[in-house]
């Protein structure tokens, strides 16, 4: 509950407006992060470089639902450049997730 609390302080803090909800969201998507992708993607979601790309921001997080959802929920095992790296590591696929588990965790990259 402590933990909420100091998220959700410091999700009010940033300038841009969000819509109702998103700060509750953005909280429990850092939880299913801290649990799930941390281990290859980092705490603060900036990845290994040449190993496992950054989350944040990418023009995959940013871009097409679609794709997204496609690569976390099937994984991910193409050669693929960001940023000026290259990674061809595999992501294994997270098909346990339930919808609002990686609603959550986009929601926290994209912000
Ligand atoms: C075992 C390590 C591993 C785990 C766990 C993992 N990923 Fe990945 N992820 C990768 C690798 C490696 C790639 C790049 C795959 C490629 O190059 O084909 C990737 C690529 C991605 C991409 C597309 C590229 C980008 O930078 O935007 C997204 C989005 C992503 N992962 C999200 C997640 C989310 C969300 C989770 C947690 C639910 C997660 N990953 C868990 C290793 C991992």
């Amino acid at each position: 509950m402590l933990l909420f609390a100091a998220l959700h302080a410091q999700v009010k803090h940033k300038a841009k407006p969000k819509p109702p909800g998103i700060a509750a969201s953005i909280a429990k998507g850092k939880d299913v992060y801290m649990q799930t992708c941390v281990t290859c993607h980092q705490v603060d979601g900036g990845g290994v470089q040449n190993m496992n790309p950054p989350l944040i921001k990418t023009t995959y997080v940013l871009g097409d639902k679609t794709k997204l959802i496609t690569i976390v929920l099937n994984g991910f095992n193409e050669r693929v450049e960001i940023e000026g790296n290259t990674y061809s590591n595999v992501m294994p696929s997270h098909d346990f997730f339930e919808r609002p588990g990686y609603c959550q965790c986009f929601n926290l990259c994209a912000q």
